[in-house]
């Protein structure tokens, strides 16, 4: 049933906070009043006593697996995590097995997203040394971006030919979102390692292997290439203070180069690998708290367009493994919002900033159609959040295959209450409705 009307909600929208009556047909919101909506009939109420109703998040950036990799994680519970967390439509990466290179294998993991995604979904088309042609077939309309690695990580996907880089940047015909990180510094880096430490490499060493100085070569030379040919480049998971002079501040609109900031670079810094070691293994590495405060000063001024999770799982015999064989990545889809509303009670940014990042500003740099915004005539992708009810994250509370949180034992003040998606109420209280289905997201280009 996808006809709703929530009662006497917080609407959090546009940089306002509003009381309002939400009313829900066929899964479209069909009227936010702040008069209040007397009676509707055919629908189901729910009484949000004051508590906050925000737009579903929209995350650009996560590894769900499949195919090929579901031991690690799988769209079904990665989809049922994002929306236990307040995510209601995802874009996801091609480091699978296979890589998606083709058109073919591109909608072959539509057809997965089809027939297990609970959240909106959306894959991006993978760029390689060879695959051009195929790439520039990805139509806009129905295809949220391409994706680059500029430096390897994760399923060894590199994008190193400077010719085809060259044509790459030159063609590209929508978003081309970039992982940027100079190969050969951070080959250098670790050769310098192994020669220091042998096979026990502490993992503090990560984020001098994978340094500041990787990340801008590789980012700076991105955006350079982008300048010159007029490219439309995302830069993803800035971890550095370096890099963000390579970025606007102010808002977006009209940018041709913009950028995303993930949780675990606005929550964690280098401190944390005394305690939490492979864990917080991510590429991008975690770097220092001085990079950590530039990237949350950088949300709050435009630099940074969007907030993401990365969600990279992979299993705990991996992440167990010694620094040089342990993969990269872990999971944060289920606790991206809650984690940012933590934040908010720290005071780092506002409640309104939050929403701006993680719903607003995605909707708006991929052009989503009808998503994003407490709006009518947009889809009913809702978040009901309490900003006062305690919890602990542990693993009897945890949604990924993995079984496992880089963030096991934080106590987060606010928590998510339900989620609609497409007016289908698929997480109340932590409990997803496995039986729902999200859309494939369209764009507006
Ligand atoms: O830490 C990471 N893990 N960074 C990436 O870019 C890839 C990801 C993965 O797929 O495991």
């Amino acid at each position: 049933m996808n006809n709703w009307l929530i009662r006497d909600a917080r609407v959090v929208d546009q940089g306002r906070t509003v009381q309002a009556d939400v009313l829900v047909r066929d899964g479209v919101i069909e009227r936010v009043a702040t008069e209040g909506i007397g009676r509707a009939r055919g629908v189901q109420e729910l009484d949000a006593e004051g508590r906050h109703l925000l737009p579903g998040a929209i995350d650009d950036q996560v590894h769900f697996r499949e195919p090929g990799l579901t031991h690690k994680e799988d769209i079904a519970h990665g989809s049922a995590a994002a929306v236990a967390g307040g995510i209601t439509t995802f874009m996801e990466m091609p480091n699978t097995v296979p890589q998606t290179l083709t058109q073919e294998l591109l909608e072959q993991k539509y057809a997965l997203g089809a027939a297990s995604s609970v959240a909106n979904y959306s894959f991006y088309m993978g760029a390689s040394n060879t695959n051009l042609d195929e790439l520039l077939r990805t139509d806009p309309r129905t295809v949220c971006g391409l994706k680059a690695f500029l430096g390897s990580s994760t399923g060894n996907m590199l994008v190193d030919d400077p010719g085809t880089l060259d044509h790459l940047f030159k063609e590209a015909h929508l978003i081309l979102a970039v992982h940027a990180e100079d190969e050969p510094t951070i080959r250098r880096n670790m050769a310098e390692a192994v020669a220091k430490y042998g096979e026990n490499i502490p993992i503090a060493q990560h984020p001098l292997i994978r340094s500041a100085e990787a990340c801008w070569r590789s980012s700076s030379n991105a955006v350079k290439l982008a300048q010159e040919h007029g490219t439309r480049l995302h830069v993803l998971h800035i971890s550095t203070a370096r890099e963000l002079e390579l970025f606007e501040p102010g808002p977006m609109e009209g940018k041709r180069i913009t950028a995303e900031a993930c949780v675990h670079h606005l929550w964690f810094t280098d401190a944390d690998y005394a305690t939490k070691g492979n864990l917080i293994k991510w590429n991008p590495a975690v770097k220092t708290r001085e990079d950590r405060e530039a990237i949350r000063q950088a949300v709050r001024d435009g630099r940074i367009d969007v907030v993401a999770t990365d969600h990279a799982p992979h299993t705990m015999e991996e992440k167990a493994m010694p620094y040089a064989q342990c993969p990269s990545g872990g999971p944060l889809v289920q606790h991206a919002l809650p984690a940012m509303l933590e934040l908010m009670h720290q005071e780092v940014f506002t409640l309104e900033e939050v929403v701006e990042k993680m719903s607003h500003a995605p909707a708006r740099l991929f052009q989503v159609k009808d998503r994003g915004f407490i709006r009518e005539g947009f889809f009913a992708d809702l978040v009901l959040v309490d900003l006062d009810a305690p919890w602990t994250v542990e693993k009897k509370n945890l949604l990924y295959k993995c079984g496992w949180s880089p963030i096991e034992g934080q106590r987060f003040r606010s928590r998510v209450l339900r989620t609609w998606v497409n007016g289908q109420l698929a997480n109340a209280d932590g409990k997803v409705d496995n039986t729902v289905r999200g859309m494939r997201a369209t764009f507006d280009r």
